[in-house]
């Protein structure tokens, strides 16, 4: 098989085509995949009509999988990896997490000591309007911020804590405003404003009034891409280096994703 690798266009992403999930990658395919990811930071395979054991062996080509930490109500007993993102309710319950409001932007699981590295979206059903998922350049962002700005976060870290004490470690972890990228070695800007405390060093309004003016900088439209989803739609993401927002929806219609999820640590250590 040799797929196609073609950049987006856009702030970041390409698209992988010429590829079918149901069957095992070859090495060489696999190398090819995780060069296109690690250059791109997002790629987008569509057209996959693949089982919840498809979706998790794909994952397997960027590290290992886990069970997600934190949306266990919604996991699949049968493939613990899989998680549900969607609106949909069932008998009163819903089946997945996130509803239908709009998600701001972030990158996954910063409240964790190894964050969210890699997440992977399938799409199932999709609303015929809303919904769209958008992605920000951390890489394109930190290149084009001025010398005085980057001399002042060089070194400088975050605390972050999730709302729901439940899942916060026993200490939060604090990680770099810029990080290092552990596999592609290049700088990156890394913030996730919702979830980020403090800024370590500085007073509340300082530290705020800095992570609004990074968050500002960062969602400009020349670093973001926007996907409208179709159903058979697959999204690798690398979180080291993006966020991510969803626009909200109708809750008269029906959205469901099956989620997969790596961690890892943000940063490489200097
Ligand atoms: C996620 C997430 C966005 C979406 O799964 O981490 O933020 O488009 N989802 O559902
Ligand atoms: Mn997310």
């Amino acid at each position: 098989m040799t797929v196609t690798i073609t950049p987006t266009g856009g702030a970041l992403g390409a698209q992988v085509s010429d590829i079918d999930l149901r069957a095992p990658l070859d090495e060489e395919t696999v190398g090819r995949i995780r060069a296109a990811f690690l250059a791109h930071s997002l790629l987008l395979i569509r057209g996959q009509q693949i089982s919840k054991e498809d979706q998790v062996r794909f994952s397997r080509c960027f590290g290992e999988p886990v069970p997600h930490p934190t949306n266990t109500r919604d996991r699949d007993p049968r493939v613990s990896e899989i998680t549900i993102i969607s609106n949909i309710v069932e008998a009163g319950q819903a089946v997945g997490a996130l509803g239908n409001d709009e998600v701001a932007f972030h990158a996954d699981l910063v409240f964790l000591h190894e964050p969210g590295s890699v997440s992977l979206l399938y799409c199932v059903e999709t609303p015929t309007e809303g919904g769209n998922t958008f992605w920000t350049n951390g890489y394109a962002a930190y290149d084009a911020l001025d010398p005085a700005t980057k001399a002042k976060i060089e070194g400088v870290k975050a605390v972050y804590v999730h709302r729901n004490p439940a899942y916060n470690p026993p200490t939060p972890p604090q990680h770099p405003l810029v990080c290092i990228h552990p596999e592609s070695g290049r700088p990156t800007l890394f913030i996730s404003p919702s979830s980020a405390e403090r800024v370590v060093g500085m007073d509340e309004t300082e530290g705020r009034q800095l992570l609004d003016d990074l968050f500002a900088h960062a969602i400009q439209p020349r670093f973001v891409w926007e996907h409208s989803w179709q159903p058979g739609d697959l999204i690798v993401w690398d979180n080291r280096c993006t966020m991510h927002r969803r626009e909200s929806f109708d809750n008269s219609q029906r959205r469901l994703m099956l989620r997969t999820q790596l961690l890892g640590p943000v940063t490489k250590e200097l």
